[in-house]
């Protein structure tokens, strides 16, 4: 099926021309401009990350592929159109969204994501598994960081396409992120023969910190050293850039990410009453467990000294603890 993927890609590398020039060239893609501008993007980000506008109407990208003569249920098995529910025929896939194009590791377009400009759901719709794309083995824009990633050894992980754009601008040129789905042992994989260092950088909320948390023993299993950059009130990278600024979210939550551990602690941290004695033992007692699961001691002991400082206990009676734990599960 070499064939039909390689014309996939061609109609692919057509579409993703044809949304980004209804974007920068067409009166229908006004709003979408202004959507951009509002979030903060520049032309020159536009041109980087190829974005585009899907027109509204049902079948401008179908009679567009109609006419270069590509056969429309292969585009419907590639993702770009979609089975009309009634009657015969296709209609466009993707209509009045904002279009992020998809690579693959090589450069080449293989799916894409369209936000709606207004409330709605879903809000990223994304193309369907198809014989080019696969969602749990590609990465937003690992194509275009792998250099970079391989230089520094070292990748930034995001959850969002805004957020790797971004943090893009803001100087983070290592960055990428899974497409609404959690990471994956292949994503982690093809990644770690890129780098041994992953920074963290999901969602401050909840739903993020949850996925951050799941990440850490994936990629430790990898074989990653792990870090995670912790955004303050439930930002997200793109939230806090526009608030703090490039230089902030570099200093601060990039090169300030905070070790695995660090970060556990600080998760585990918001489902426990700390302002309760009761809670506070609980808390102590399921970061100790935390703690023990380490392999280093230096961390051990660096991670008990400050837990024991911060909760007036003896360094000594966590250390009992920690080998207690450490010899029933041995
Ligand atoms: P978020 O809900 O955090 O959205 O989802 P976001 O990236 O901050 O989007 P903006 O800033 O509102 O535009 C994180 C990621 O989850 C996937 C997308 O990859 C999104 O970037 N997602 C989210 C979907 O695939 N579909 C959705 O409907 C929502
Ligand atoms: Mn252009
Ligand atoms: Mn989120
Ligand atoms: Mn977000
Ligand atoms: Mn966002």
């Amino acid at each position: 099926r070499q064939k039909e993927r390689s014309v996939m890609t061609e109609a692919h590398a057509y579409a993703a021309k044809f949304y980004h020039a209804v974007l920068r060239n067409t009166a229908a893609g006004t709003g979408a401009m202004n959507y951009l501008r509002d979030r903060g993007m520049t032309d020159k980000l536009i041109e980087e990350f190829g974005l585009g506008y899907a027109p509204a109407r049902w079948d401008t990208l179908t009679q567009a592929l109609d006419k270069k003569g590509y056969d429309l249920s292969e585009m419907d098995r590639g993702g770009l159109l979609s089975r009309r529910h009634e009657g015969e025929g296709f209609v466009d896939r993707f209509r009045d969204r904002v279009m992020f194009p998809i690579h693959d590791g090589d450069g080449k377009i293989i799916a894409f994501a369209g936000r709606l400009m207004s409330d709605g759901q879903p809000k990223y719709l994304n193309s369907p598994e198809s014989p080019l794309f696969s969602k749990s083995r590609t990465l937003y824009r690992f194509h275009a960081a792998k250099g970079t990633i391989r230089k520094t050894r070292q990748v930034v992980l995001l959850e969002g396409y805004m957020d790797v754009i971004k943090a893009w601008s803001a100087g983070v040129h290592n960055g990428v992120a899974t497409m609404g789905t959690a990471l994956t042992g292949e994503h982690a994989s093809l990644l770690k023969r890129y780098a041994d260092e992953a920074i963290v950088c999901y969602d401050g909320d909840d739903a993020g910190m949850a996925a951050a948390s799941k990440s850490i023993p994936l990629l430790e299993n990898a074989g990653f050293r792990v870090r995670v950059g912790v955004l303050p009130g439930k930002m997200d990278p793109d939230e806090y850039i526009s608030a703090y600024g490039a230089e902030a979210y570099m200093r601060e939550i990039v090169e300030g990410a905070v070790s695995a551990l660090k970060f556990q602690l600080i998760y585990l941290r918001k489902s426990h009453i700390l302002l309760e004695e009761d809670g506070k033992l609980r808390y102590l007692e399921d970061a100790i467990k935390l703690v023990a699961r380490r392999e280093s001691a230096t961390e051990r002991e660096l991670m008990l000294k400050e837990l024991a400082q911060e909760f007036g206990a003896s360094t000594d009676s966590l250390k009992q603890d920690v080998f207690k734990i450490r010899q029933q599960e041995k």
